[in-house]
């Protein structure tokens, strides 16, 4: 398939058959203070965008700039969409849905970035892939290398949660934790593949991560009958899922497939909330610490901070910030009344989309069709429980003790 690169702040266009990571003028911009400039979005062919509108049987693949190569031995997508009865009943709104991407192969929606960065190395002849990573992305390339045989090198913070780390290792990545935030394992990795060589994967300067996120908006069109919500909540931290899914209903509408992108909503915790800010104030400035206990979106200088901020206007969406606490009640709300159980980043959706209830109701009315992209798995933050959650004592095991455990 045809594509070029543009760039999304000075909108040049770049061909070229090579991997390309940045619009070179504008990256030279980059200070390290403010939002980083120079990303780049792929844009399909519009005149194959179109045809696809007569095609009968249309996949998520008839939209990604590499085929993939054996699916099956990676499979990513077709994640559940839940209709949390008790939840709809409880808030008034009737079409309420989650997309279930915690049960994608490595457990979060980072396995859709990394699905195509491995097609990507494959069709190249490239077998050493580099990332940074707060861990999600770092386990999902990991599982990604292990599925395709190929080399993934991933710095971390080495702050970053056990389980996480620990999947990428079993995986068999060579991990490298280090001793400074997630910035600092960014530029550290981005030296890496100047010097080593192989495909970087951060998330955001290789374009197709954000082209990889966008199958969840291609698939959800499909399962729900070639028809979208008219609102999709999407947990925000660098800010590249949140643009992906925007890329994926722009692709929709540019093949004439849907009318209007849905109205997007970046969710963030208050304590890091430097997309929901930017878009309020139009000042693009890093943060100076990010606190929030969901790690997966505690980000201080959001590495698609700009193009995410433009997407939320696009979209005719906004931005709903979180209180911490909201994260954790959200996410044993979700756990406790609908069976989903999910890490903190991915319950800010949720607590985002609860806090927006009375104006999507009062906006909208309670037949809106709302979604929230559910991220990550709770099994990957097992930590995010201590002190909130008991085990239960054990039992004598005999019948005496099982009735005085129930007073029977
Ligand atoms: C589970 C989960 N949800 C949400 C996000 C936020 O995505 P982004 O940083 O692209 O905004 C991440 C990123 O690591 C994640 O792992």
């Amino acid at each position: 398939m045809k594509f070029v690169y543009e760039c999304s702040d000075c909108h040049a266009i770049y061909e070229t058959d090579e991997i390309f990571y940045q619009c070179p003028k504008c990256a030279a911009l980059n200070d390290g203070t403010s939002f980083s400039k120079g990303n780049v979005i792929v844009k399909l062919d519009e005149e194959y965008l179109r045809s696809l509108k007569r095609k009968k049987r249309l996949t998520v693949g008839d939209f990604l700039p590499y085929e993939i190569p054996h699916p099956a031995a990676y499979p990513v997508g077709n994640t559940p969409i839940v209709e949390p009865q008790r939840l709809s009943d409880e808030y008034g709104l009737k079409n309420l849905t989650f997309k279930l991407d915690g049960s994608l192969p490595s457990g979060s929606f980072k396995d859709r970035a990394s699905q195509l960065i491995a097609a990507q190395a494959l069709h190249h002849k490239e077998s050493r892939i580099a990332l940074a990573s707060t861990g999600n992305a770092g386990a999902a390339m990991s599982c990604a290398g292990a599925a395709y045989g190929l080399e993934i090198i991933l710095f971390v913070p080495k702050s970053a949660p056990l389980n996480k780390l620990m999947q990428s290792v079993l995986y068999g990545a060579t991990v490298v934790p280090v001793d400074g935030s997630y910035d600092d394992a960014f530029a550290l990795s981005i030296a890496y593949t100047k010097e080593a060589g192989g495909i970087n994967r951060n998330t955001a300067y290789n374009p197709m991560t954000i082209e990889g996120k966008k199958s969840v908006s291609i698939e959800l069109f499909l399962q729900m009958g070639r028809t979208v919500p008219d609102v999709v909540y999407v947990p925000v931290g660098d800010g590249c899922i949140f643009a992906g899914v925007y890329k994926g209903f722009y692709d929709l509408k540019q093949a004439g497939l849907i009318a209007k992108i849905p109205h997007l909503v970046a969710a963030q915790s208050r304590e890091s909330n430097a997309i929901a800010h930017a878009w309020q104030t139009q000042e693009f400035t890093n943060l100076a610490k990010a606190t929030t206990r969901a790690d997966s979106i505690s980000v201080e200088s959001p590495a698609n901070g700009r193009m995410a901020v433009r997407y939320i206007s696009e979209s005719e969406g906004w931005a709903t910030e979180v209180a911490d606490h909201e994260i954790l009640e959200a996410q044993l709300e979700l756990a406790k009344e609908a069976g989903v159980f999910v890490e903190p980043a991915a319950a800010c959706a949720w607590a985002a989309l609860k806090s927006d209830q009375q104006m999507l109701l009062d906006r909208f009315g309670e037949e809106v069709e709302v979604c929230a992209l559910l991220t990550g798995t709770g099994f990957k933050d097992m930590a995010a429980f201590d002190g909130r959650i008991e085990i239960p004592a054990a039992i004598e095991n005999s019948v005496a003790a099982m009735k005085a455990r129930f007073s029977l």
